[in-house]
């Protein structure tokens, strides 16, 4: 059990008995959190036993949520607002290092969320993800002790679907920024995924590595390229519509019951706008929109880029300039307008 989550024992959980333990564990079940992220009926057809079928299972799941918001790690079915924002207090903000892009971050990545970063190839998504594997790390290293005062730092998993995680370059930004890329190597667990099935299975057993890595941020890069390129047919959409929303809805779980930050990135689609120029939207239509908390869309700007803010449930659509170099993304030299650069 990673450090920073409190310890409670499964045999806690209200109700459960030795049999249901056993199927649990044979499924790799171990902890409240791993029982309290699963899905009624998905559950019941692992288990795939009569006897303990969904109503079972959503009872089970239902208590470990339970045990948990007693132990106020999730928040009560209802919950007073000033609940929510002691919630909203446990919150850790990961940085990139770049002050202006951090600003627009509200401070960095946010645990208890999703944040999407779209746009065209090239334009810095991976670039942001390497960047942050470097920065954010640092930050881990001061993990406040735990019940029984383990101080375990903390991890990223990287979950790679395009091949594109490069280990030289993250020891570049982090020699770049006089840390310590050595130990930042050894943090970052890497997982190359090849097949839009392997990415739901690895989706699945996430919580077993989010716990025993003691990862508090986990990065895709990309969400979408998988499914894309294998539901591609406009019959198949439905379909794939349904693996995204699946793997964004127990995402989203993720980030509030482990209180991680989860950064996804995202590709484009563009659309002929009627006067010759294609516009670029972010691909996965309203599953993506929807199973995201903070949206952001990258452009080429000449020498820079622009990050743009088009979703947020606290800040207002908002610009950020930035640059990428051997230090990874850092603050644009200059907001004048370049050559080359159409500025906002
Ligand atoms: N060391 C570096 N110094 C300066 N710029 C760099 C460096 N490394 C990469 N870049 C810039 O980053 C760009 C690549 O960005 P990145 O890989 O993040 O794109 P992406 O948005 O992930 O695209 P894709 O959709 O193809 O995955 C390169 O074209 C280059 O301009
Ligand atoms: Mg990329």
């Amino acid at each position: 059990m990673s450090s920073h989550l409190k310890q409670i024992a499964i045999e806690d959980i209200p109700d459960i008995t030795s049999d249901m333990l056993d199927k649990l564990r044979k499924l790799g079940i171990n902890s409240v959190y791993q029982l309290a992220v699963q899905t009624p009926s998905e559950l019941a057809s692992w288990i795939n036993d009569a006897q303990f079928d969904v109503e079972s299972t959503s009872y089970l799941i239902g208590n470990a949520r339970k045990i948990l918001t007693e132990n106020q790690v999730l928040s009560k079915e209802f919950s007073t607002a000033d609940d929510l924002l002691e919630k909203r207090n446990k919150i850790s903000r990961y940085t990139t290092g770049s002050t202006n892009f951090d600003a627009f971050l509200n401070g960095g990545f946010e645990t208890q969320s999703i944040t999407e970063i779209a746009g065209e190839f090239g334009s810095g998504k991976s670039q942001i993800c390497h960047t942050l594997c470097a920065a954010a790390i640092a930050l881990l290293e001061d993990e406040s002790p735990d019940v029984t005062g383990n101080r375990a730092p903390g991890t990223i998993i990287f979950i790679d679907t395009e091949n594109t995680f490069h280990a030289n370059r993250v020891y570049q930004i982090a020699e770049q920024k006089n840390l310590d890329p050595e130990d930042i190597l050894k943090r970052i667990y890497h997982c190359n995924i090849y097949s839009s099935e392997q990415l739901e299975i690895l989706i699945d057993d996430l919580p077993k590595s989010i716990e025993q890595y003691n990862a508090r941020l986990v990065i895709i890069d990309s969400i979408i390229s998988l499914h894309r390129a294998e539901f591609s047919g406009r019959g198949t959409l439905v379909e794939r519509q349904q693996k995204l929303g699946k793997i964004l809805n127990k995402l989203r779980r993720y980030a509030d019951i482990y209180n991680i930050a989860v950064v996804i990135t995202n590709q484009v689609v563009s659309y002929p706008d009627g006067s010759g120029f294609d516009y670029m939207k972010a691909a996965g239509g309203n599953i993506v929109a929807h199973g995201s908390t903070y949206r952001i869309f990258l452009r080429k700007s000449g020498k820079n880029r622009i990050a743009t803010m088009f979703d947020s449930p606290s800040q207002p659509y908002q610009h950020v300039k930035f640059s990428i170099s051997e230090r990874g993304i850092q603050d644009a030299a200059s907001y004048k307008t370049e050559e080359g650069d159409s500025g906002w």
